[in-house]
């Protein structure tokens, strides 16, 4: 007999039989509605769940998000925290293996990586033969795909010792395969990672660099692209970490379970949105068309780009954090001259009863665009820079999954609503 308080009576009413099913941690199992069925003809209720709104995929203890009050924490420390305090390669390391680290961990996780930054000379004539317009996310999705051609031993998922070394290979060379990706369009030679500098230096080094002996990044972008990393190191059970679980659920090497997360990232419902900010601000222009642009978005022939979540009913700490970052930016740049347009949007917005009834706010992508704008990066390099900090989340939510023993292989239901029973007639009697 299960706690009444702690369960949900259900009464089937086609049969009048009534089924009780625990609620464990806010959740029934879709398994126990299974049972609930009529007979042989009838199987269980099954759950219809497009886009898995309400439907918990797995326990996770990875990152913590409160949408109504607006909390993100990673391994239960705050964002703002770590963004203000911690590297990226910290928060990486603290995702994967739960824990911060100790100084010797630290030491040894930082050395690991920057000595897995090279990647195979076959790997690098590999990227060199895409076209010289190659989207820089497909180069970097097909690239990671094919580190698992190099390293066949990461099939082997169960060995811990194996794990941590793909684990360390994907978070080292992620900078390498992206600053590729971004130098192949531009036809500039591709730069090889320099082990003397940290690893968000390294990147820019290897985006940048040009005949100097060494690349010296201004402080300030470092820290930014630090702050930028750790904001986007993990997001729990978003669209892109979905498809890494789902695809990793079948036991597959991590680097063509990262690839998949990869694809996910590069629609435009997922990590796209910063461009069609920027593409939004673009056509408003100029202050004065922004009460035109609100009134077309209130009578729904537009939407405000880089408002609302999903999940953050108030308000997004990411994008709190980010318009800090985006100060320390326009100090080294000078000022994107579309942040005027975005403040006075966002001061519009912020006031006007559509959005604060729909609870409308902006969210991390409102201001990241304007921030890698004014880096330099063009549009497309956008979801480079948020695959490469997500990775390490997905790897962390990756290996979860592997250690988790409720999981087996992702496999949905379906309602079947084609035909049944048609009897086949062959093309040469169908087109007489
Ligand atoms: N501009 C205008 N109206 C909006 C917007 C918007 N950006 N977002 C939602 N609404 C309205 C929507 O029309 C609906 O109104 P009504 O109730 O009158 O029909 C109401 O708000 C609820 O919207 P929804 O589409 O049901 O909300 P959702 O949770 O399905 O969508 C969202 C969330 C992020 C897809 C959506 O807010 C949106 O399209 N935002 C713009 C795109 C964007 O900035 N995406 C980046 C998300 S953050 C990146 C990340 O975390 O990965």
């Amino acid at each position: 007999m299960t706690d009444n308080q702690q369960s949900l009576t259900v009464r089937d009413n086609r049969t009048g039989e009534e089924y009780e099913l625990p609620i464990t941690d806010g959740a029934i199992s879709a398994k126990d509605l299974g049972k609930i069925g009529t007979g042989e003809e009838s199987p269980g209720v099954a759950v219809y769940d497009p886009g898995f709104t309400n439907t918990a995929s797995c326990r996770s203890a990875v990152t913590f998000i409160d949408g109504e009050k607006g909390i993100l924490e990673y391994r239960g420390y705050p964002i703002e925290q770590l963004a203000e305090s911690s590297t990226f390669l910290e928060v990486a390391y603290l995702l994967i293996y739960g824990e911060l680290p100790t100084e010797e961990q630290h030491e040894k996780w930082v050395h690991e990586v920057t000595f897995h930054t090279f990647v195979h000379e076959n790997l690098r004539s590999l990227m060199q033969g895409f076209r010289y317009d190659a989207h820089p996310m497909g180069m970097l999705m097909s690239s990671v795909g094919a580190l698992s051609t190099f390293y066949p031993e990461a099939r082997n998922i169960t060995d811990d010792d194996i794990r941590h070394e793909q684990i360390v290979r994907m978070i080292a060379k992620m900078p390498t395969l992206g600053a590729w990706s971004f130098r192949h369009a531009q036809g500039k030679p591709y730069v090889y990672p320099d082990n003397n500098l940290s690893y968000t230096e390294n990147f820019l080094s290897m985006l940048f660099k040009m005949s100097e002996q060494e690349y010296n990044a201004d402080p300030r972008l470092v820290k930014a692209l630090e702050v930028l990393f750790i904001l986007h190191a993990d997001h729990e059970q978003n669209c892109s970490t979905n498809a890494v679980r789902s695809v990793g659920s079948s036991q597959v090497d991590p680097y063509s379970a990262v690839s998949a997360g990869i694809a996910a990232l590069f629609g435009p419902l997922h990590g796209g949105a910063n461009e069609a900010v920027l593409k939004m601000l673009r056509r408003i222009g100029s202050k004065d068309k922004i009460p035109a642009f609100i009134a077309s978005v209130k009578n729904g022939d537009e939407r405000l780009m880089g408002f609302g979540h999903r999940v953050y009913k108030n308000f997004d700490p990411r994008a709190t954090i980010i318009k800090k970052a985006c100060d320390d930016v326009f100090e080294v740049t000078g000022v994107n001259p579309l942040l005027e347009i975005a403040l006075e949007l966002e001061k519009i917005a912020l006031e006007d009863d559509y959005f604060i009834s729909r609870k409308l706010y902006p969210n991390v992508d409102f201001y990241s665009g304007l921030i890698y704008e004014a880096l330099k990066f063009p549009p497309e390099m956008f979801t480079v820079l948020f695959a490469i900090p997500r990775t390490a989340g997905w790897l962390a939510q990756w290996r979860e999954l592997v250690d988790d023993k409720d999981q087996k292989i992702a496999r949905p239901k379906q309602i079947y609503t084609g035909d049944r029973h048609l009897t086949f007639v062959p093309s040469s009697e169908r087109w007489a």
